[in-house]
């Protein structure tokens, strides 16, 4: 694909960036000119994304981490001198009968997937509206539809869209705009964990009209996206949750 430079200049942050979306989030916008940091909890992938694209910056920690996300935040800005476009793609998922959920395995959604977003968000914002930048969050097709045995996973991203629409509002005079994608199945190790990690005994009739038609696409499909929502091409895209799922739910 022949690539054009919407992001010549622009400083980005991406989270959950060694891995599926996040990855090719990175890669993607890199290629379009963007200073990337890339930030996970995973030290080897992020490592192994050096080693493949030595001009990427990373950076490893838990971005559902108060202070980590803090430092992540300010310590990029200094080094970048500030900050166009947030990214926040990381995520985990818990599988399970909702009768037979621990607070714990619930709870752990909601955490990583909606208080990370939370606090990246909350660092980020003030350096945002210095620059006229944007943010893209991670939602789901779990946002507004029922994934049955994902109680905890959809409720967090059900909150992560929510959220997403209400921060739009509240900077929309302030020049910062807040989108974000809510992906069907992508082939990632997430999505992968639940087609493997699913309860035995889950009724698969339930959960088999979220299997997707035409299969798993791939992670770049989810980039492009981010990548056109978070350049001027998506201006005017604002509090926008976007599902690209090939149709499965239209
Ligand atoms: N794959 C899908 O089908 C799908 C569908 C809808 C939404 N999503 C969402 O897209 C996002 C990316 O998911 P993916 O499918 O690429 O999964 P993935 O597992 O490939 O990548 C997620 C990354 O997030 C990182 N991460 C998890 N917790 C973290 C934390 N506390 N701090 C820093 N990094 C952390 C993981 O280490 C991993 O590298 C997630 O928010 C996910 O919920 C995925």
């Amino acid at each position: 694909m022949n690539l054009g430079q919407r992001f010549a200049g622009k400083s980005v942050i991406v989270t959950g960036g060694a891995s599926g979306i996040g990855r090719a989030t990175v890669l993607r916008l890199s290629a379009e000119g963007a200073r990337v940091l890339a930030v996970d909890l995973d030290e080897k992938g992020l490592s192994a994304l050096q080693a493949e694209h030595p001009g990427l910056s990373v950076r490893a920690g838990s971005v559902a981490d108060e202070a980590t996300a803090q430092s992540v935040v300010a310590q990029w800005v200094e080094q970048a001198g500030g900050l166009d476009v947030l990214v926040n793609m990381a995520g985990i998922i818990r599988s399970g009968h909702a009768a037979a959920m621990s607070y714990d395995a619930f709870m752990s959604c909601v955490t990583v997937n909606l208080g990370s977003t939370f606090l990246m968000c909350r660092e980020a914002l003030p350096h945002l509206e210095r620059t006229g930048g944007n943010i893209v969050n991670a939602a789901s097709t779990s946002s507004h539809f029922g994934h049955p045995f994902l109680t905890g996973y959809a409720a967090s991203k059900g909150a992560v869209a929510a959220y997403t629409q209400s921060l739009a509002w509240e900077y929309l005079k302030r020049g910062v705009r807040v989108n974000a994608v809510a992906p069907g199945g992508i082939e990632t190790p997430l999505a992968k964990s639940v087609q493997t990690g699913m309860v035995e005994d889950a009724d698969w009739e339930l959960y088999g009209h979220l299997s997707p038609i035409n299969g798993f696409a791939s992670p770049d499909k989810i980039a492009g996206v981010i990548a056109m929502l978070a350049s001027e091409d998506g201006g005017h895209m604002n509090g926008a949750i976007v599902r690209i799922d090939g149709g499965v739910h239209a």
